[in-house]
Parts: structure tokens; C-alpha cells; sequence
């Protein structure tokens, strides 16, 4: 019986692009199934992951159908802080044409172009929706307030974007936002157990699978590490408390890496000390698990690594990183100057009508077209959101890092490229 049922829902996966032939399929199967008198329990969980299958088909539809190209205007509804130190708050934002918006993957971010004051361009950043699946028409998303760095000159700014929207953007205010978008989503049709990890802000994407999986009530076993400094800087407390103590399949794990006196331990947090691979093996049966992480570069870094250790194949572990770097790099060993004696390529920028040398301590393209004054678009500055996606006329790019879909030939993402030979690009 259970290749029938094997066999039968592999039928149903690939009926599923359609879905009236999912429904036809779905409902002659379940008839036949309880015609055969079949054990019940396990018609129950065939009959939920069918369920999991039509919602998918669902939204892939609705999707399509009312995706938009371009900036919308959205409005900024409701603004709530998420953490006591009030450094992470949410934005929930309502289409200003108040027509339906697109559902999008637990895991996906949106890109939004500010008209900052004092910028001679738009800035883009790219913000993870951080709630689960759209129920009304309203997206949210969960931004940290980025001061400069630890140890960085007292005259460096602080972040864009971020203190933007912290300081200036209030409810009824109206922002320009891309369509939801990345590569980095949990695989909602899977039944395996799945473990999520989240760093810092970058809890946002991952809080999103984690409000999805309770929403849909999903009978996975479900792991959800979480590590931050305390309890003041400790985000969507109510919501991860809620969530454990209703299902009785999620477990959750807070890491404190600096507890204060007033932090409870088995209250507040469970662990002191970061999120790595030695707590989840205390924790999980096996490394039989599908993983997804999000959070500061040395967190991921390790965990990553840590988990190939491990044994676990490459495929299971899914990662997005923030960006390694939001603002220009400033390493001295990047100018704008080639060096004598390294290799060199024409690169042209054939709209900016410009033609100048690259060489290896020139750094990306992006950086190129900056320091010469080619008003390239750029976002993430990670290969993440697209922005900066050019059409290449001529000549091939090396990647320096992996993007999070990589371009189809004839384009790159020029904040993640090198040139490989001379260039012609469309900036
Ligand atoms: C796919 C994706 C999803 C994301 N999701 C989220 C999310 O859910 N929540 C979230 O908060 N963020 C998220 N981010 C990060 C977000 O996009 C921004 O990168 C982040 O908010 C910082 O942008 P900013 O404009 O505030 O800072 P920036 O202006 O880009 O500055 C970044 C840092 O550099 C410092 N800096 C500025 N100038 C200099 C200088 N000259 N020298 C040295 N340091 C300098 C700033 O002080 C700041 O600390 C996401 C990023 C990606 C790619
Ligand atoms: S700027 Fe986001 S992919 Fe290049």
C-alpha cells in the first residue's frame, strides 16, 4: 500500500500544474483509497499532503496572476517594535491601489527604492518578509536600525536605509516596493524534518517558515534555533513562545550570548552562548534534517562548514546571507587604478559610452562602473536580489560568490562579477 501511495502522490506532483487535474485526481484517489478500506491514518496524511499540494498550485496561480513588474506603492500601515531595545521593528504594508497582493515563499524578501535626502540616486535594500503566508492583502517586513560598525571612525554614518525607516518612514507613509523575490525558500512540499536557524535580524526570514509551518499545521518535526545577544535584544518573543507551546512538533532553542542578571534561563533562553552545530547535536536525533540559516556572516560561516563536517550532503543546507557588504568596499587593496603588473581586460560600458582597464585589485564590476562614474543600479550587493542584473553584449564573467539564481547566459550580476576576458556591458 504504501507504493500505491508513493506512486499515486508522485501522480498527483506532476498533475498539480494544473488545478483542476490535481482536484479530479486528488478526489478519484481518496474514493479508491477508502473503497479499499485502507488504514485511515494513512489516508489522513496522504490526504494532507495532497491539501499542502492544492495550496501550492493555488498560490503558484495567484502568483502569476497578480504579480507586478516594476515599483508599487504601498502603504505603511502599522509600525511595532519587536524587541525591548526597540532596534528591529516591523512595517506591515497595505497595497495603496488596495487590490490583492501575490503570495510569496516563506523565506522570500522584497526590494524597495528609497528617495533618500541628501542621495544623488534612490537607494535600493532588499527587506525579508517576515511573516507567514498572506492571508489579508498586507505584507510585513523587520528592520534592524544599523549603527556603524564596532571600531569604525567616529565620523563613519550610520546605516541608510535602515535609520530611514526607523526615523522617517511612519504609518500612512507610502513606499515604492519590487515584487516579492529569492531563491533562499522553505520547500513547502516536503515532509521531512526541518531544522531553521536564525542569527540576529536574520530571524526574519526564517520566522517566516516558522509562521508558515504552524499556520499550515504542519505535522513535521520542526526545529527552530534562535541566538541573540539577551532579552533585550531578544525579537518576536510572544510570537516563538505562541508558536512552541501550541504545537507540540515545533521546538524552539534560544541562545543568549551575553545573559544579563535579569535574563531567566529555561524562561527566557535555554542555551548561553551561540548557535552552533555542538548544540544541535544535543539537541536533534541524527543530521538527517533539511537546514536553512540566516544570520551574520561568522555565524553562517561556521554553521555552514560545521554541518558538511557533520555529514550533511550540501543539498540540505540552504543559506542566505544579509550581504556581505551593503556600502562600497573600502579595502585598500580595491582602487580604481590597475596595478602594473596584473593581468588587465577592456571592459566598455556601452551606454555610458566608456571604455576603461579592469585588473584584479579593481574589485567587481559593480565597483569598476562606480569608480568611474557609470550610474549602475545595485541593491543587496550580494548576488541576492537582482538589481544590478546587466545584459552582457560581449565576453564571459567569472562569479566570485554563489549568486541566489544564477543569470541565464548573455547576463550577469556585475556586484558578484569579475571579467574573464574583455567586456561589453549594457550600462
Ligand atoms: C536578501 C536580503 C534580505 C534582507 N533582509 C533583511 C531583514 O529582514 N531585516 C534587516 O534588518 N535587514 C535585512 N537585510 C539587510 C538590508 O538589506 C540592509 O543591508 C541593511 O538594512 C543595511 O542597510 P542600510 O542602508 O541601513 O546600511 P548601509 O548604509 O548599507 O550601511 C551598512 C553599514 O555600513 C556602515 N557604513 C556606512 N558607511 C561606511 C563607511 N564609509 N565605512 C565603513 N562603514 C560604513 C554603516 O554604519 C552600517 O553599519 C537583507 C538583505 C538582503 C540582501
Ligand atoms: S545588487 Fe543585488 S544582486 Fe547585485
Amino acid at each position: 500500500m504504501a507504493t500505491t501511495i508513493i506512486i499515486v502522490s508522485g501522480l498527483l506532483i506532476i498533475a498539480a500544474t494544473s488545478l483542476q487535474a490535481a482536484v479530479g485526481l486528488y478526489s478519484i484517489t481518496a474514493r479508491t483509497l477508502s473503497a479499499n478500506r485502507f488504514d485511515r491514518a494513512r489516508l489522513a496524511l496522504f490526504k494532507d499532503r495532497a491539501s499542502v499540494i492544492l495550496k501550492r498550485v493555488e498560490a503558484d496561480r495567484a502568483k502569476l496572476e497578480l504579480t507586478w513588474n516594476g515599483k508599487r506603492k504601498f502603504r505603511v500601515a502599522r509600525r511595532v517594535y519587536e524587541d525591548p531595545n526597540k532596534d528591529i521593528c516591523s512595517f506591515y504594508l497595505h497595497p495603496h491601489d488596495n487590490k490583492q497582493v501575490p503570495p510569496f515563499f516563506p523565506g522570500q524578501f522584497l526590494t524597495f527604492e528609497l528617495p533618500i535626502p541628501g542621495q544623488a540616486q534612490p537607494v535600493i535594500r532588499c527587506y525579508s518578509l517576515s511573516d507567514g503566508p498572506v492571508e489579508e492583502a498586507q505584507y510585513r517586513v523587520s528592520i534592524k536600525k544599523l549603527g556603524p560598525p564596532p571600531k569604525a571612525p567616529a565620523d563613519t554614518p550610520p546605516g541608510l536605509s535602515s535609520n530611514f525607516f526607523h526615523d522617517n518612514v511612519q504609518e500612512g507613509d507610502i513606499v515604492e516596493v519590487f515584487a516579492p523575490a529569492g531563491e533562499f525558500y522553505l520547500n513547502q512540499e516536503s515532509v521531512r524534518p526541518v531544522v531553521l536557524i536564525g542569527g540576529g535580524v536574520g530571524l526574519t526570514p526564517v520566522v517566516s517558515m516558522l509562521n508558515w509551518l504552524a499556520s499550515t499545521h504542519s505535522n513535521r518535526e520542526i526545529w527552530f534555533f534562535y541566538g541573540t545577544r539577551n532579552r533585550n535584544e531578544h525579537a518576536m518573543y510572544e510570537n516563538i513562545q505562541q508558536i512552541e507551546r501550541e504545537h507540540p512538533n515545533i521546538n524552539t532553542v534560544i541562545a543568549y550570548s551575553q545573559p544579563s542578571d535579569t535574563c531567566k534561563e529555561g524562561v527566557d533562553y535555554d542555551h548561553k552562548g551561540f548557535v552552533g552545530v555542538d548544540l544541535m547535536k544535543a539537541k536533534l536525533r541524527s543530521n538527517n534534517y533539511v537546514f536553512y540559516i540566516c544570520g551574520p556572516p561568522p555565524m553562517m560561516d561556521m554553521v555552514t562548514k560545521d554541518l558538511e563536517e557533520w555529514g550533511v550532503p550540501e543539498e540540505d543546507i540552504n543559506f542566505e546571507a544579509f550581504g556581505p557588504a551593503t556600502v562600497k568596499k573600502t579595502s585598500s587593496t580595491d582602487t580604481a587604478e590597475p596595478d602594473a603588473d596584473a593581468e588587465t581586460f577592456d571592459v566598455e560600458f556601452s551606454r555610458s559610452k566608456l571604455k576603461v582597464k579592469w585588473a584584479a585589485n579593481m574589485g567587481t564590476l559593480l565597483e569598476l562602473a562606480e569608480a568611474n562614474g557609470v550610474k549602475a543600479r545595485s541593491g543587496c550587493r550580494a548576488g541576492n536580489c537582482g538589481t544590478c542584473l546587466t545584459a552582457l553584449k560581449q565576453g564571459d564573467v567569472d562569479y566570485l560568490s554563489k549568486p541566489g539564481k544564477k543569470p541565464e547566459a548573455g547576463s550577469c550580476l556585475t556586484c558578484i562579477t569579475r571579467p574573464k576576458s574583455n567586456l561589453v556591458l549594457d550600462i
